[in-house]
């Protein structure tokens, strides 16, 4: 009868049971997986496809009839009293309509009730309560038998030590999963790339790491979360008839519940719950990769009963895969408004997240480096929600033998201008300025921008014209605009040539603080830009201003302050503002009362510790206005130090130099005060 089995079909899922047995230990065993888990599923479901046309081709250790794979062995091995299950997928809504059909037609009934939740993507977890006290966490490993992580568990928060409320069973094996949360996960990358340390690809990845450290110490600083999602072994407790009870029982018992678990009716019910999560899922705070979908009823789940991996009671409900593997073609180096160089992935076409991605960031050449990408490679590709695609990783194990390095360019692409990299910077510049279209271009957006400018009309398409034809050289050429140069652009007519030109006309007249954002200037946002056409009040000021001056402005440091003095010295930046105001365009100078007169004046003050009702910067800004110094390090010359909550030795220094001190509340006083005779 085997004989019947063609040998290709053969040597097929020989390949692929020893590839799911590698990348099975690279995800469980060594928590560094090199493929995304739509690649790992689909491998899966090849073997398990071959093996459903051809019974004879299942062995005893194929991957289709495991869970995962064997623990590493630091940690004690505990067995599982009842195995951890898996889950089967469904991917299309027909397969959840051939789950749903299959388990009514069992139970012989109509309609099913389900509890539906979503699917974390963390890692499963179980934790034995006796007499109500935890006395064991383990990870599920390969289903059967995983590690005892009993200290680690203890270290996150949100898993109850000693159970509350009444009716405490005997025993209670608790299982859910370990998830960080996506806030928590970008906060601890941002500490580990402080120390120098290393940074996780994912939440999941970084809950995993995180849990199964040797030492619980490290455990108990990772900000480490716990979902209850079911139950193992119970003793000495009946128990009530549904999931969803039971869940609500453990969350009385002290355990956290997804507030998202719900009860739904039949097939449309578990639809309709998918398509909610699915709009819901860029605002969670952690990451999710479908649904679950658990027949409610204990007593039906009983009838339906397990197929080996997995119950028949049960269904994950998985979103379209957020990763997936493709070949990277080349590298294209994009050039922004400030002369930055992004390395911009070139894609073999793939299907990752509900659309076709050919083109993803690589973000820069330290990220290059650290990931490891050669032209060349098979790469992972993550697009998540509305970001930008990105590339992840490369697949090792996939590498060709001929790859080819990535470098930077040493000459700007586009206008072929000498490339810089500053020492200590992650980030390379064309340093064309303004002569380098790249930049003229994004710089001209920004200028048309809603925000700056507001030139309705002069959208991307129309400046990326303009520039190419060569009828904008810098800034102020569109205020020079003529109608039938408008007029014989692309997609455009002598009545919206007209409407631009009225829409350049009527930017005209603007406001300060708008005109000096619209600039452009290297680290000069919005805000920066208010602060600064309200200290100065007129142009000239800005213009002239030094160092020194434009670090007294709210909000402006020693970079922010270097940067805009550099670029009001920069004779073509002088020459295209000259040439902007001929045009046309103005504003309001805005009166300022000399620094003299404000209450403040002359008055140093110092800030230390945190402030309950404003941020530092905010009081910076606040102390500004009025017209004080606002000081870094106490000295003789202080006048005052706020002290907040945890100061630091600011507040010794100003003891012992006699210095008035200032709480909180006295503070706002001064504030408060101060702002009225304003
Ligand atoms: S129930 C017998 N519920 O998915 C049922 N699992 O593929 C066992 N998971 O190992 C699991 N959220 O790590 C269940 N609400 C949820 C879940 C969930 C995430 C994970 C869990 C499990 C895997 C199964």
């Amino acid at each position: 009868m085997s004989k019947s089995i063609p040998q290709a079909v053969r040597e097929r899922a020989a390949a692929l049971r020893e590839q799911l047995h590698h990348h099975n230990y690279l995800y469980y065993v060594l928590d560094a997986p090199e493929i995304p888990d739509s690649e790992y599923d689909r491998m899966l479901r090849e073997l398990q496809a071959l093996e459903a046309d051809h019974p004879d081709l299942m062995t005893a250790d194929s991957p289709t009839q495991r869970v995962g794979a064997s623990p590493v062995k630091e940690f004690a091995e505990v067995r599982h009293q009842i195995p951890m299950l898996s889950l089967a997928n469904a991917f299309a809504d027909e397969e959840v309509e051939d789950f749903d059909r299959r388990a009514r037609e069992r139970l012989g009934v109509d309609q099913i009730q389900y509890c539906a939740e979503p699917k974390l993507d963390g890692l499963a977890i179980s934790l034995v309560y006796e007499n109500g006290v935890l006395v064991r966490g383990a990870t599920r490993g390969d289903g059967s038998s995983g590690e005892e992580v009993t200290q680690n568990v203890r270290t996150i928060g949100t898993i109850p030590l000693k159970l509350s409320g009444t009716n405490i069973p005997k025993i209670l094996e608790v299982r859910g999963e370990v998830i960080m949360s996506r806030s928590g996960f970008v906060q601890l990358n941002e500490q580990q790339r402080q120390q120098d340390e290393k940074v996780f690809a994912n939440p999941r990845n970084a809950a995993a790491g995180s849990l199964r450290q040797l030492d619980s110490r490290i455990t108990a600083r990772r900000p480490l979360e716990f979902y209850c999602y079911g139950i193992g072994q119970v003793e000495g407790v009946v128990l009530p008839q549904t999931h969803f009870e039971i869940l609500q029982g453990l969350k009385d018992w002290g355990l956290r519940l997804n507030p998202e678990v719900g009860e739904v009716t039949g097939v449309d019910g578990c639809l309709e719950y998918y398509r909610g999560m699915q709009n819901r899922r860029d605002g969670l705070d952690y990451d999710i990769d479908g649904v679950v979908y658990k027949v409610n009823s204990i007593a039906q789940q009983e009838t339906l009963g397990f197929v080996s991996r997995a119950p028949r009671w049960a269904v994950a409900h998985k979103f379209p895969a957020q990763e997936e593997m493709t070949e990277l073609l080349g590298v294209d180096w994009q050039v922004g408004r400030t002369g930055k160089l992004t390395p911009v992935a070139r894609l073999k076409p793939v299907f990752v997240g509900g659309v076709t991605v050919s083109n993803a960031t690589l973000h820069n050449l330290d990220e290059i480096e650290r990931k490891d990408v050669r032209v060349g490679d098979t790469v992972i590709v993550r697009r998540a929600g509305d970001v930008i695609p990105e590339v992840v990783s490369s697949v090792n194990s996939k590498r060709p033998s001929h790859t080819k390095h990535i470098h930077l360019p040493k000459v700007c692409p586009v206008c072929g201008s000498e490339v810089v990299r500053l020492e200590g910077e992650a980030d390379a510049r064309c340093s064309g300025g303004l002569y380098c279209e790249a930049q003229r271009k994004e710089a001209i957006k920004h200028f048309a921008s809603r925000r700056a400018m507001d030139i309705e009309g002069l959208g991307d398409k129309l400046v990326e014209q303009l520039v190419d034809q060569k009828l904008v050289h810098d800034l102020a050429d569109i205020y020079y605009l003529k109608l039938e140069q408008v007029a014989a652009l692309d997609r455009m007519a002598e009545k919206s040539a007209q409407n631009l030109l009225d829409a350049l006309d009527k930017s005209k007249q603007t406001t300060l603080e708008r005109f000096i954002f619209a600039l452009g200037i290297r680290q000069v946002g919005e805000a920066t830009a208010r602060s600064l056409a309200h200290y100065f009040g007129n142009l000239n000021d800005v213009m002239a201003a030094s160092e020194e001056a434009l670090i007294d402005v709210a909000d402006v440091g020693p970079i922010v302050a270097e940067s805009i003095f550099r670029f009001f010295r920069e004779p073509h930046n002088q020459s295209v503002i000259k040439k902007l105001i001929q045009a046309g365009i103005l504003w309001e100078d805005i009166e300022v009362k000399p620094i003299t007169e404000l209450p403040l004046a002359g008055k140093t003050f110092v800030l230390t510790g945190t402030l309950s009702s404003l941020s530092r910067d905010e009081a910076k800004a606040k102390l500004l206005a009025l017209g004080a110094k606002v000081s870094g390090s106490v000295s003789a010359k202080t006048d005052y130090v706020v002290v907040g909550v945890e100061p630091g030795s600011k507040a010794d220094k100003a003891a012992q130099l006699g210095v008035s001190v200032l709480s909180e509340d006295e503070f706002l006083t001064v504030l408060g005060g101060q702002a009225d005779q304003s």
